[in-house]
């Protein structure tokens, strides 16, 4: 059992927000799916306070190592999410993570206080790869940016809170520490990094969106570093992701400072992956270590 901000949860394993649709595997794999669910906590998508629609398509563009993807956040908004999803959701067997973003900061206070009323809520993650309306710039590229932010919005509810930086800001540590300065129980990181695609034929851009967020094991060493660099200057948990499509990857985030594991892209290819992960995670500590002869340390 691990304790994740009071939490407690089964392995380190979880998914990232928007690569894994809860609602969607049950209708896949049926009542199956509650008994064998592949994360140890669920992440929702990100919702937001009004229905989105998302890019238009072509939403998706398949790398060699991951993809990049103009997804656009499409949800259903605050109210429609509360209606629909989370009556659904509640029947999960794991503990539910609600990923919100706002535009403003009065947007983001609506959400936090809406789901911090929700008994199905375990705790908030709060997308900071969103531009605020007010500067252009994401919110989370700058240190006192995501600050104001978080102390805004912290005292409104009574869940944990759990930041999630992005990976274009030019210091996420600076970005990390302003988060855990501010009132922040955890960060998690890395979201997609910014990427584009051209068209083979017209070689205008591919993604509808133009630009999209390059996810997968390309990312993987990025990851690896931005996590190993938090975990220097926060103390708050960790949930490092970015590319983890085995134990051994993940273990790498666990000794880079993260606390637990988040899964993204690697669902597209194998939905319950999240089992296996955990697995060969568990099959990996068990190992000793390997000896490594001095001549050639
Ligand atoms: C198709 C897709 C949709 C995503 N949607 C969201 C989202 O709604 N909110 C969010 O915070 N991150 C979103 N992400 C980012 C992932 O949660 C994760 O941070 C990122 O993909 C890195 O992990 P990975 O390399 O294992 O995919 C999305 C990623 C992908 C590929």
């Amino acid at each position: 059992m691990i304790d994740f901000c009071g939490i407690r949860l089964e392995h380190e394993v979880i998914n990232g927000s928007g690569t894994f649709d809860a609602i969607a595997a049950r209708r896949a794999f049926g009542d199956e799916l509650l008994e064998r669910f592949p994360f140890s906590a669920f992440v929702s998508k990100t919702v937001t306070l009004e229905p989105r629609q998302g890019n238009p398509p072509p939403r998706l563009w398949e790398l060699g190592a991951g993809m990049i993807n103009s997804i656009g956040l499409p949800n259903k908004g605050l109210r429609g999410y509360l209606a629909e999803d989370l009556p659904k959701l509640r029947e999960l067997p794991v503990a539910l993570i609600v990923n919100v973003m706002g535009f403003t900061r009065e947007e983001v206070a609506a959400l936090v206080r809406a789901f911090g009323e929700c008994d199905e809520v375990a705790a908030l993650e709060l997308n900071l790869s969103c531009p605020n309306v007010k500067t252009g710039l994401d919110f989370g590229v700058e240190p006192s940016a995501t600050a104001g932010l978080v102390a805004h919005v912290r005292p409104l509810a009574d869940k944990p809170l759990i930041v999630k930086l992005t990976p274009n800001a030019s210091d996420p540590a600076a970005v990390a520490a302003a988060a855990e300065g501010a009132g922040a129980d955890a960060v998690s990181l890395i979201n997609t990094l910014r990427g584009m695609a051209l068209h083979p034929h017209t070689r205008g851009p591919w993604l509808g969106g133009r630009t999209g967020g390059v996810s997968g094991p390309a990312i993987r060493p990025i990851a690896l570093a931005q996590v190993a660099q938090v975990a220097s200057r926060v103390r708050v948990p960790i949930v490092g992701m970015g590319g983890v499509q085995r134990g051994a990857d993940a273990l790498d985030l666990l000794e880079a400072g993260a606390t637990l594991v988040a899964v993204g892209t690697e669902s597209f290819r194998e939905p319950l992956c999240g089992s296996r992960i955990a697995r060969e995670l568990t099959q990996l500590r068990g190992k000793p270590r390997l000896e490594v002869p001095s001549t050639v340390r």
